[in-house]
């Protein structure tokens, strides 16, 4: 589905967030890495797609209802087998259920289960006078913490791209650190820079957050996507 149908459907369904599997759609669209994934609505349906995508997956909660999903128990990961899958949407629901009783459930979001590699975050929102703004950091406490994060206004060029990944603090650890490899800069930077594009195309978009970006020795991986759409609020 093209990236204006899903925003449009989103809007007229009342909805101001993206289900993470449209906004993996939206960024899947716009070239950015990530991982494969399907929304199943019954452990079969779950079993059925962690097939077809292949093992390793991970199970995550669908819900308009829940804005941190492993609070609540809605995050399993490393499933190798069906019945680890269907084991999971089970408890995942039961969790849910339990944690956030009047919880509207769209499904369970099937997803490619990603090698670990060093948490960054990507964001964007948008400003009164500058318009759009995207953000850079590096995931966990670095961000939540100690606000060590970078930004700059769009078109982001590769060159503030290069130059964002360089201003925040902790900087080095992309540079590698005993015995962490080096991080593909040039996979941050072309998600930087993707980032920018999407957010200077699609206005509806008002509010977007990759938490985490895996970044690896080669390459990159968009494992978490939260898109806001529609008016200011
Ligand atoms: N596809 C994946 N492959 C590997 N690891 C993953 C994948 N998806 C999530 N993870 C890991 O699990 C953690 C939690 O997942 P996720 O970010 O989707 O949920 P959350 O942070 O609880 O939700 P929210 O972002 O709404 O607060 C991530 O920070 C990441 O470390
Ligand atoms: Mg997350």
């Amino acid at each position: 589905m093209s990236v204006d149908r899903i925003i449009e459907r989103a809007v007229s369904e009342g909805r101001r967030k993206l289900h993470e599997h449209e906004a993996m759609a939206v960024l899947r669209e716009y070239g950015l890495p990530v991982p494969e994934v399907a929304l199943a609505r019954s452990p079969e349906e779950a079993v059925e797609a962690a097939r077809r995508i292949g093992f390793p997956v991970v199970l995550k909660i669908v819900s308009p209802s829940i804005v941190h999903k492993s609070d609540v128990g809605g995050v399993v990961l490393g499933l190798e087998t069906e019945e680890q899958v269907a084991e999971a949407y089970t408890r995942i629901l039961s969790s849910v259920e339990k944690h956030v009783p009047d919880a509207e459930i769209v499904g369970v979001l099937v997803q490619k289960m990603v090698p670990k590699g060093l948490e960054v975050i990507v964001g964007a929102t948008r400003d009164p006078i500058f318009d759009a703004v995207v953000m850079f950091g590096l995931g966990g406490i670095f961000v939540e913490v100690l606000k060590d994060v970078s930004f700059r206004v769009t078109p982001v060029s590769r060159e503030e791209a290069y130059e964002m990944l360089s201003e925040i603090k902790a900087s080095r650890l992309l540079d590698g650190y005993r015995g962490m490899p080096p991080r593909d800069k040039e996979a941050l930077v072309d998600i930087i820079v993707k980032v920018s594009r999407l957010m200077d195309e699609v206005k509806e978009i008002r509010e977007l957050d990759m938490n985490p970006v895996m970044s690896y020795d080669k390459g990159a991986a968009v494992a978490d996507a939260r898109i806001i759409v529609g008016g200011r609020s």
